[in-house]
């Protein structure tokens, strides 16, 4: 179990411009907890740009994590800063492209294969890379994290109401990838926790055009959901290494 309370953890959140992420960035920074916020607009978020000017010990990284150049170049500049992130935090993902006006699929013929590789790129491909990339920064032999935000709808059991096809087949092959991870860590981070984490229906731009069914109570603020998240990664250990977890800390079947 990692220990907040007695030594400062450094975060490295990904997706930190907009919903969860964001909100997980301020949690841990009202807290004094030291975060590194990557996102492909950081230097332009007035939100991340505001949190630094009240001295929080919050450093912003502009990076597109779906792509490798870039990862390349975010892992030099963490080399350069000398910051060893002892938690990974990724919170990128995509439901619908707002700028093509693509939205989840609702039957077969809706499927394109533009839609297909987006999907996949940025919510299976960029978690596994961003593993790839800044795993060999991180402490071998102390507690560490690496978390992604997947989603339930990833869940191939739970896969009763279809739709979706592209949002939910990236999400099922990011949890493999995850899985594959916490198998190979295993031998290699001793003490590293490799969790695929469900956030619930929160209410950000990525769920803004569906939240039209969500029951009454149901649908999180990003700032319950970032609290919710973080005290399952704060307090994961060995029981979560390698698991598919909800934001109640109930596990969810593959
Ligand atoms: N909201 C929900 O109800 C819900 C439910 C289940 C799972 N989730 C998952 O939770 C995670 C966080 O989502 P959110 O609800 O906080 O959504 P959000 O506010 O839309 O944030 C998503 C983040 O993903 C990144 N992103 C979006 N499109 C991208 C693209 N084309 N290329 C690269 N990066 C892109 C952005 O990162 P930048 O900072 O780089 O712009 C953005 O900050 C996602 O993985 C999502 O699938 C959300």
């Amino acid at each position: 179990m990692l220990r907040d309370d007695l030594t400062p953890t450094t975060r490295l959140i990904t997706g930190a411009s907009s919903g969860i992420g964001l909100a997980l960035v301020e949690y841990w920074l009202s807290r004094q907890h030291p975060v590194i916020a990557v996102s492909r607009h950081a230097s332009q978020c007035e939100t991340l740009q505001s949190l630094q000017q009240k001295g929080l010990p919050l450093r912003c990284i502009d990076t597109d994590i779906a792509d490798p150049d870039q990862l390349e170049a975010l892992t030099k500049r963490l080399k350069e800063w000398e910051a060893a992130p002892q938690q990974i935090i990724n919170c990128v993902g995509l439901l619908h492209d707002a700028t093509t006006g693509q939205a989840p699929e609702k039957r077969l013929e809706d499927i394109n294969l533009q839609r297909l590789q987006q999907s996949f790129a940025i919510n299976t491909f960029a978690p596994i890379l961003l593993a790839r990339a800044l795993l060999p920064l991180m402490p071998r032999r102390q507690p560490g994290i690496f978390a992604s935000i997947s989603a339930r709808v990833g869940s191939i059991e739970d896969n009763h109401l279809g739709g979706w096809y592209s949002y939910r087949a990236s999400k099922a092959a990011q949890n493999q990838l995850l899985r594959t991870l916490s198998v190979e860590t295993r031998r290699r981070y001793p003490q590293l926790c490799v969790l695929a984490l469900h956030p619930g229906t929160t209410d950000t731009p990525l769920s803004a055009p569906f939240q039209r069914n969500v029951p009454e109570g149901k649908l999180f603020s990003p700032q319950r959901a970032a609290r919710q998240l973080a005290e399952i990664i704060d307090h994961a250990g060995e029981a979560q290494h390698g698991r598919f977890i909800a934001w109640d800390g109930k596990p969810i079947p593959w």
